[in-house]
């Protein structure tokens, strides 16, 4: 059976409404981002992106598969084996973007189910020419001998640790050997500042993946009290992101409770609550390849000690001063020893050190650095820790988390407030603002609860 006619008769025509978890992106997102990305491109040149690989388990199981953010943005591709082959200057128009998609059968109907139809794909990227995987080397040989240049994609993200090999990767090495005199040019940059400034449709995927977010934390509070377990309320909040049209949390959710509140990136989420216990609780739904990212802190049996609180009270005063410095014209830098700064003096307000111990103190080895080790702001779009220049200035359209903490391994908790928020030309608009986030806020909404 030809296969374009079978990817569309697999399909019902009601579940052309039936099957989608998300409502269709707009797709001038992607037109428009490959248009901007066109505008970097040196003249005469071709840019290939790659799906991410299925990634293997062991025996014959893989894991979910995970588009990777770059081809994503360029054309809302959301399968694996696809690639994108962009040809700016190419003499003919139909030439000029191509993207490639993997060729269903039977088999896969029956084991897989659906892929995109050409049609579909055409729909979702807004891209005219729409060709099987398997044509791709064919293609690209033809186009390539008519360039001078090959931008090809890496992961230049500062904090990744590159030990397995990509879809990328691979073709790297392919291509070099195979065209060893062309020029070979790095795309990475370019995506990093394309992707750092949201445009409105990006934002709305953004508030949208808040919003289901908030739902999950609403939830989470009515249900926590001592006894349940970290886990449970994990499944609290994931039951709520699925249920609302997200395919699961943007990171792996951290459900800490006592002294495990001040370990970072604690995972586990397998004890019991107990009573007198913070948890502390950093989770984000990730909507439409969107992410968001929450932390709430909030005592297990529905009210603050007078110290829990007065930490909890200078982070909050901490985030508050830090999201007023989400303005363009600062830097990830500048802002995060202004922000340090503030710790400082609340950390000598708390007794947990004095004003002579700062004088003091190592200067390498800031005394702050014990209670806050971390950044206060990251950049957060398609990656949770999306990309962008830690040099560049803020600009209108970025979006950030902001997220201090006050970690007291010595009393035995942590505390970490965060929001989302849009830099804009003025004040930053909080994206979670709605999220209750007082101290006494979150203690009526958990006492009301309980009765
Ligand atoms: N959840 C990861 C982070 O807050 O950066
Ligand atoms: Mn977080
Ligand atoms: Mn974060």
């Amino acid at each position: 059976m030809d296969t374009e006619r079978l990817s569309e008769t697999i399909i019902y025509p009601e579940l052309k409404e039936r099957n989608m978890r998300y409502k269709p992106i707009d797709n001038r997102l992607f037109i428009e981002n490959r248009k901007r990305l066109s505008e970097y491109l040196e003249p005469n040149s071709i840019c290939v992106l790659n799906s991410n690989d299925i990634m293997p388990k062991s025996a014959d199981a893989t894991l979910k598969f995970i588009q990777h953010t770059d081809i994503f943005y360029l054309s809302g591709i959301d399968q694996e084996e696809s690639v994108l082959l962009l040809y700016p200057d190419a003499k003919e128009e139909k030439l000029k973007e191509i993207l490639f998609i993997r060729e269903t059968n039977e088999k896969l109907a029956i084991w897989e189910g659906k892929k995109y139809s050409k049609e579909e794909a055409k729909k979702i990227s807004g891209i005219k020419q729409i060709e099987w995987t398997s044509r791709f080397k064919e293609i690209f040989r033809n186009l390539a001998i008519c360039a001078d240049k090959i931008y090809l994609n890496t992961n230049e993200h500062p904090r990744a640790e590159i030990i397995v090999e990509t879809r990328d990767d691979r073709f790297i090495k392919w291509c070099k050997k195979a065209f060893p005199l062309h020029k070979y040019r790095r795309l990475a940059p370019i995506m990093h500042k394309l992707r750092a400034i949201k445009s409105p449709i990006e934002i709305e995927l953004i508030k949208k993946a808040c919003s289901i977010t908030e739902k999950a934390f609403l939830r989470a509070l009515k249900f926590i009290r001592p006894g349940v377990w970290e886990y449970e309320i994990e499944a609290e909040i994931c039951h709520e992101f699925l249920k609302n049209g997200s395919r699961g949390p943007a990171y792996e959710p951290i459900i800490a409770s006592g002294a495990d509140s001040c370990v970072l990136h604690y995972v586990k989420n397998d004890k019991k609550i107990i009573d007198g216990d913070l948890i502390l609780m950093d989770f984000g739904a990730e909507y439409a390849g969107y992410a968001s990212d929450l932390t709430r802190t909030v005592p297990a049996s529905g009210s603050f000690t007078k110290r829990q609180k007065d930490v909890y009270n200078a982070v909050l005063s901490i985030q508050k001063a830090a999201a007023g410095m989400l303005k363009p014209g600062n830097t990830l830098i500048s802002y995060q020893k202004a922000v340090e700064k503030i710790v400082e003096k609340e950390l000598i307000q708390l007794g947990l050190f004095g004003i002579k111990d700062v004088k003091n103190q190592n200067r390498e080895k800031p005394l702050f650095k014990k209670y806050f080790m971390h950044g206060t702001s990251h950049h957060m779009g398609l990656d949770v820790h999306d990309y962008g220049n830690r040099y560049g200035k803020f600009e209108p359209g970025m979006v950030f988390t902001c997220e201090p903490g006050i970690y007291i391994r010595e009393e035995g908790f942590g505390i970490r407030i965060e929001d989302d928020f849009l830099v804009t030309e003025n004040e930053p608009v909080n994206l979670t603002a709605t999220i209750p986030k007082e101290a006494e806020e979150i203690e009526n909404i958990m006492s009301r609860s309980s009765l």
